[in-house]
């Protein structure tokens, strides 16, 4: 783990960190190879982050962007806790892999779980990183996760 890590939920005032990630996320890959998502508005930025539904870690050290973990709140509509987590996306910098700093942001989710009462958390997982979710306890559900692209 790097010694000075620090892991903070994004407001709609870090737009301008959500734009300079926009630049390099294929460096958070699986595959770093690809094109970087694009430019983003600060509109956009501002927007995105300011959605009541998102939440989104950044993980730094000395003003680098070490990894991110993006959740929406998902409400549940019955008995029981009020909400669930779907976890979106993460992304941990491929010079940066396998020192701790995914299982940190993880736990940085869990602790805000814990203290608005949300039990559960959702992953559609790739298969590179099914691994690493099971090492920070997930475990696998029945039935399979089926996508639909409107063409
Ligand atoms: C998956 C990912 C976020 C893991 O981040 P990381 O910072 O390297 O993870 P950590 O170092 O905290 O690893 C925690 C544990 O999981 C293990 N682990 C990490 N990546 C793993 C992988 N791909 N497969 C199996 N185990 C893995 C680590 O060895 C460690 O185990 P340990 O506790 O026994 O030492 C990172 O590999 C990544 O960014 N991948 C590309 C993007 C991606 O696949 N995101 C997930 C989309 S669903």
């Amino acid at each position: 783990m790097t010694p000075d890590i620090r892991i903070r939920l994004l407001t709609p005032a870090d737009a301008g960190a959500l734009i300079r990630l926009a630049e390099v996320d294929n460096l958070f890959d699986e595959d770093p190879a690809v094109e970087p998502s694009g430019p983003l508005t600060y509109d956009a930025a501002t927007s995105f982050l300011g959605d009541p539904s998102v939440l989104f870690w950044l993980a730094e050290a000395n003003g680098e962007m070490l990894g991110f973990l993006h959740c929406c709140i998902q409400r549940r509509r019955n008995a029981g806790p009020w909400a669930e987590l779907l976890l979106m996306e993460m992304g941990t910098h491929a010079q940066w892999r396998r020192l701790g700093i995914g299982r940190s942001m993880i736990l940085a989710m869990e602790e805000w779980m814990r203290h608005r009462g949300i039990e559960e958390v959702w992953v559609p997982a790739n298969l590179y990183a099914t691994g690493f979710y099971e090492k920070c306890g997930f475990a696998k559900d029945e039935g399979e996760i089926l996508v639909k692209a409107l063409g």
